[in-house]
């Protein structure tokens, strides 16, 4: 375990007397950060391989987008959507052609993303394939993870995110992860969508069978189905690709996107459709305060522009390739598996993941267990070759510590 100064101590004391205990963060407390280095309060420094759950694919403070937050902050950062604003239309361009789809319905966070996808494809559900007043279902998978609003844990199979949380929402259909027939089985004149990670995240960094992704979107059209895809954690380069889904050739037909869209700096979501499914919401129907503020969209288009101009998606899908071969290379009987693509990284072990992430804190490397067995290793995108080396050197000596 990490022994703190008395500095961190007094930082971290404050947080568990006056917070609600409903995080356990490693006790590094963070002061400043830049590309994919962490500074903690006593000036020690750590290569972060969690990005903030992926929000921080184009790595820590980067210029860009540190300019045009600041720039947009003194001009004008909130207007709500009773008015327009000049930054809205021009973000909502971009990001509909960089994604390929008419329209987009902006938010701030990934579960209200995956609330007014839930929305949209219910209504389109009872307008479009005619499914009788509130019957309309959406397919989940097993071990998936969308958020934790009360709609999405609804959505979710893990007893942990559920337990006294009800009554919970109905209309959500489960299937195991993976298995197309059993998938087939469950679809029905009321399905309305299926609602799917093309990489589990959360779960444990699950890859599915191959061919299976464009099994389903064949099931969905075959099935007259939605197929929406929640990109939250897997988008904007993360996975090698702009989008998981471009690797399976898999164009869904909303798109469910957060995190690293807001750049690491602001909280920014949105989801994508063309404008026949769009259209199904007209004023009143959806909205939120903040979705579509100057500020977002401002940083936003930057987070793009970097995302975009610095080739995020093949920097991620090269920098992948060596560390997962780094990582594989190292022989170890408490290591199962590594698995992943680009830079989502799963090490799932045979002794509880926590105790790597300890032992990697210890060597200067901030990596968390996201399943008991699996730690994640998910780095700013913009790793270079030496950074790599260093965490290898590294993950090698915390493995033979343990
Ligand atoms: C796939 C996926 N969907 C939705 C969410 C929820 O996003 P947020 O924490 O911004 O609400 C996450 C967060 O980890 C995620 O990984």
């Amino acid at each position: 375990m990490l022994r703190n100064s008395e500095t961190a101590q007094g930082f971290i004391d404050l947080d568990e007397t006056y917070g609600a205990h409903n995080y356990a963060p490693l006790d590094v407390v963070v002061e400043r950060a830049e590309g994919v280095w962490l500074w903690d309060v006593n000036g020690v420094r750590y290569l972060d391989c969690i990005s903030a759950y992926s929000a921080v694919n184009q790595g820590h403070c980067h210029p860009r987008i540190a300019a045009a937050l600041i720039e947009q902050a003194k001009r004008v950062p909130l207007t709500s959507r009773a008015l327009r604003n000049d930054r809205l239309g021009p973000f909502l361009k971009k990001l509909t052609q960089i994604a390929g789809f008419e329209r987009a319905l902006p938010m701030n966070t990934g579960a209200e993303a995956v609330e007014t996808a839930i929305k949209l494809v219910r209504r389109w559900g009872y307008r479009v394939k005619g499914i009788p007043a509130d019957r309309a279902e959406i397919i989940v998978f097993s071990n998936n993870f969308h958020g934790r609003t009360t709609a999405i844990v609804s959505a979710s199979d893990n007893p942990r995110y559920r337990a006294d949380f009800g009554p919970l929402l109905p209309g959500f259909v489960f299937v195991d992860y993976g298995d197309a027939d059993a998938l087939e089985r469950a679809m029905n004149e009321n399905t309305c969508a299926i609602l799917i990670e093309p990489i589990q995240g959360e779960g444990g960094v699950i890859v599915p069978p191959d061919g299976f992704l464009k099994r389903a979107w064949a099931l969905c059209k075959e099935h007259h189905v939605l197929f929406a895809a929640d990109e939250i954690q897997t988008g904007f380069g993360r996975t090698g690709d702009l989008f998981a889904c471009n690797f399976d050739n898999v164009e869904s037909d909303v798109l469910i996107v957060g995190k690293a869209l807001g750049g690491g700096y602001y909280p920014v979501s949105a989801v994508l459709a063309d404008d026949a499914l769009m259209s199904l919401f007209a004023p009143s129907d959806h909205g939120s305060t903040f979705g579509g503020n100057p500020l977002a969209s401002a940083v936003a288009i930057a987070a793009l522009d970097v995302i975009v101009d610095e080739n995020l998606a093949s920097r991620a899908r090269y920098a992948g390739a060596k560390l997962m071969q780094g990582l594989r290379a190292v022989q170890s009987l408490l290591v199962k598996e590594v698995r992943g693509r680009g830079l989502l990284i799963g090490i799932e072990m045979t002794v509880p993941a926590k105790n790597l992430s300890f032992a990697l804190l210890e060597r200067g490397i901030v990596a968390k267990d996201t399943h008991e067995s699996v730690l994640r290793i998910a780095p700013p995108l913009v790793i270079n070759d030496d950074e790599i080396e260093y965490l290898l050197a590294r993950y090698r000596d915390a493995l033979s510590a343990l």
